[in-house]
């Protein structure tokens, strides 16, 4: 595998959230916030990336000039799939006296990306929020609950789209709650694209970037890790001498998104040796989508 990525000139990115074994061949593995920064610095003829449709549509958004792409086009988002592009702009038609400031999180399609003045990820949405010009009402889509955290966090109230992720609200407050019990001292670490009922039971609320440097800086020897699956093989990964132990849901032990499961190392190998599936977007909608993104990532940065 590592001889065909050198061969084609290949960079492998690849979310938390992938299987171990397309974690461990990637040259980068990360969450949202550092995908985008590693697609947009990408200098190989191809990017392939591991991770849902809205990830690699957004490396081809900030690097155009690179061949993108995902092993399999199927793999989506319950919450991309939440805010049709269609739906928001008759939205903001209706509610067009408020001149809403959109900020829309990275979970979300190019079509919906062009319609907002600033794009936030978990990592970085606090920051982002705050820096929203003042008097301006702010529309946030399409997350809810990553919404309200947000606003709570950075103090400023916004209407919030009514979407989430089918996998992190399935953690509840009872499967939360008798995990701690289970394992007194031990932290509990979440995403905060889980509901209120979860998140008010975590010590920290965070990316799965974050949750890295969290646990590593921790002084407990044991976390809970209110996220997807796949997050855990990182954390193991690179902290070694501590035990990570999934947040249960009620109705198994650990949560997994359909979607990022979707990619293995045979269609990862098959991308490679074909050249596809490769995204492609018509060059006006790229242009819109790249205007709030670009200015995420100034803004994250300063
Ligand atoms: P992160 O940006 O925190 O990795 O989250 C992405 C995601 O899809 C969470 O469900
Ligand atoms: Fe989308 Fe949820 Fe899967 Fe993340 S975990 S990619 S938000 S469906």
């Amino acid at each position: 595998m590592l001889e065909i990525k050198r061969q084609k000139n290949a960079v492998i990115l690849a979310h938390n959230y992938q299987v171990p074994e397309i974690q461990d061949i990637a040259d980068f593995v990360g969450d949202s916030l550092g995908l985008s920064y590693r697609a947009k610095e990408a200098r190989a003829d191809i990017i392939l990336f591991c991770g849902v449709h809205f990830m690699a549509e957004t490396a081809k958004i900030v690097n155009p000039g690179r061949k993108v792409l995902i092993p399999d086009m199927a793999a989506g988002c319950s919450l991309s799939d939440s805010c049709p592009a269609e739906a928001l702009g008759a939205f903001l038609e209706r509610h067009r006296e408020k001149n809403y400031y959109v900020v829309a999180y990275i979970n979300c399609s190019a079509a919906v990306k062009a319609l907002s003045d600033v794009i936030c990820t978990s990592g970085n949405a606090v920051k982002i929020v705050g820096r929203v010009p003042e008097g301006r009402e702010i529309l946030f889509v399409p997350d809810r609950n990553l919404g309200e955290w947000v606003q709570a966090q950075a103090g400023r109230p916004m209407r919030l789209w009514e979407g989430d992720c089918y996998v992190h609200v399935e953690f509840t407050h009872q499967s939360i709650l008798a995990a701690r019990e289970r394992h007194p001292g031990a932290p509990v670490v979440a995403h905060p694209e889980c509901t209120r009922a979860v998140r008010m039971l975590a010590d920290e609320i965070c990316s799965t970037e974050k949750m890295v440097s969290f646990c590593r800086e921790h002084p407990a020897r044991a976390f809970v890790i209110a996220t997807e699956g796949g997050m855990l093989h990182r954390l193991r990964k690179e902290i070694p001498g501590k035990e990570f132990i999934a947040g249960p849901t009620d109705k198994c032990a650990c949560a997994e998104c359909k979607y990022m499961k979707m990619n293995t190392l045979e269609k990862v190998r098959d991308a490679l040796l074909s050249g596809g599936p490769e995204i492609l977007l018509p060059g006006a909608l790229r242009e819109r989508a790249l205007v709030p993104i670009e200015r995420m990532l100034e803004w994250s940065q300063n």
